[in-house]
């Protein structure tokens, strides 16, 4: 760290003549949403006020995402949007989360943005002490530093309110898939204990929360002491109060039949895995260095649909990976027919610096066809799951209610099913945090829409 302090930070906050006021922008994950949450219960602290309006900030943090590059250059055009804003130029702007580290190395020699710092992932508690930092030169300060042990346990994030609330039970990645920058921009895996787990679930239901997500980049590597993830989800899932939990992302490594039956056997945690494949190709999956094979993958999905039939599944595939062929390609198409997911989300491979197959491998498939591969498997994927919502026409499914609000001068509310189907609720009135059983009268590739059951 540099010269400035918290000290520093409370003398520049008790300086200014208004409140200090720090609006934050996050893009990217889950995670990162759950990042943003920590870092307003950080600014808190330190009596820096929030505000929802950039043009009234003095402050503003983007928190980013460098999982592909379209959502690096997004941030780098918003950075120059934001200073060309009337408060812009006098603005303090911190660029913080996983784009941090990457943009160091990348603006090298004497390129730089207008930006006065840049905070990792595990940097958030020194943001009051770099907001404060005298900025004479506008020259860019960084705090990047990765921690094997940072996990925030104590810090109860500053939630927006709502039916779910996001808790990080591990950080960082050790996997090193060879197309993810996750592990350079977050670190290595840490775990915090159950107890600080299960006690912040506590003091959620007691604010009103009924759902929770635990989140991790690689969850189900949770490790804490003799506990593993399946044995704090299952404490997670009895605390009382809480009506169902969530999770994500699992890595299919990682699947342990002891997990399947937790969740098989405990009502409150939610029949929905989204257990990212990547790819269909054995071929590919070894470079892309995801330790399983084709047959690994459909083998546990098998064992998943038997041990919880109806589980609602979803995944990530990459297309256009170094040297993917045709016949590769292939593979995939065919393993997403067989499998049958909800919904699958598709992405074009995106080269990242410093991964192994950016290092190893040329990003030889071009642009057309890395496009014309997501879009078959778009459609493939529309296909499917419009045939499996359209098969719950006429039946009933239990929602929980996450907004209730009016539309077109309809009042329209929305909810997920207990496998993470997307419900439109449409007619009759509908309290926030209610279970309701809704009959299904009609329903599109994305979204199932119900009105109240008789
Ligand atoms: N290029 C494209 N997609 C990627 N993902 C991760 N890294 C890359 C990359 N370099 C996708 C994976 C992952 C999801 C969060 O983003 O499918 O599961
Ligand atoms: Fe989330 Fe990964 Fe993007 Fe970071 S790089 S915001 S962990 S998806």
């Amino acid at each position: 760290m540099g010269p400035w302090s918290q000290n520093d930070s409370k003398k520049w906050i008790e300086s200014e003549p208004q409140s200090v006021k720090v609006y934050i922008e996050t893009y990217g994950c889950q995670m990162n949403e759950y990042d943003s949450e920590i870092i307003r219960a950080i600014l808190d602290e330190a009596d820096l006020e929030s505000t929802d309006a950039p043009e009234e900030a003095d402050v503003v943090l983007i928190n980013t995402c460098a999982v592909r590059e379209h959502a690096a250059l997004r941030v780098i055009n918003r950075i120059h949007e934001i200073r060309r804003l009337p408060n812009g130029a006098k603005l303090r702007l911190g660029v913080v989360g996983c784009m941090a580290t990457g943009l160091k190395k990348e603006l090298g020699g004497n390129r730089r943005l207008p930006v006065d710092f840049f905070a990792g992932p595990d940097s958030y508690r020194l943001l009051p002490g770099l907001i404060a930092a005298p900025v004479p030169e506008r020259k860019n300060r960084f705090a990047l530093e990765l921690s094997d042990f940072e996990t925030y346990a104590e810090i109860y994030p500053r939630r927006q309110g709502g039916v779910n609330a996001w808790i990080a039970v591990m950080r960082g990645c050790n996997n090193f898939c060879s197309y993810c920058i996750v592990p350079f921009a977050r670190g290595r895996e840490r775990s915090r204990s159950p107890r600080s787990v299960t006690d912040e679930v506590r003091r959620l239901t007691g604010e009103g929360y009924c759902q929770v997500t635990l989140l991790g980049q690689n969850v189900n590597s949770y490790r804490y002491e003799q506990h593993d993830f399946a044995s704090l989800l299952r404490e997670v899932s009895r605390v009382k109060g809480i009506k169902r939990v969530r999770f994500t992302s699992p890595h299919p490594k990682d699947f342990p039949m002891h997990l399947v039956e937790v969740m098989a056997e405990e009502p409150g945690i939610c029949k929905h895995l989204h257990l990212p494949v990547q790819a269909g190709s054995d071929r590919i999956l070894k470079l892309m260095r995801r330790t399983y094979t084709r047959q690994d993958y459909l083998g546990l999905v098998e064992r998943i649909r038997t041990a919880i039939p109806g589980i609602g599944l979803t995944t990530d595939i990459i297309v256009g990976f170094p040297g993917e062929t045709s016949a590769e390609f292939d593979d995939t198409y065919a393993l997403l027919r067989e499998v049958e997911f909800d919904a699958a989300y598709i992405f074009q491979y995106s080269e990242r610096p410093g991964t192994l197959a950016a290092r190893k491998y040329a990003d030889d498939v071009s642009g057309e066809e890395k496009s014309r591969r997501s879009v078959l498997l778009n459609a493939l994927q529309n296909g499917i799951s419009l045939k499996k919502k359209s098969a719950r026409i006429g039946g009933t499914e239990r929602v929980l209610v996450e907004k209730s609000g009016t539309r077109k001068s309809q009042l329209e509310s929305q909810g997920h099913t207990d496998d993470n189907h997307l419900v439109i609720l449409q007619e009759g009135r509908y309290a926030v945090g209610e279970l309701v059983d809704v009959h299904i009268h009609d329903a599109t590739a994305h979204v199932l829409k119900g009105r109240p059951a008789e």
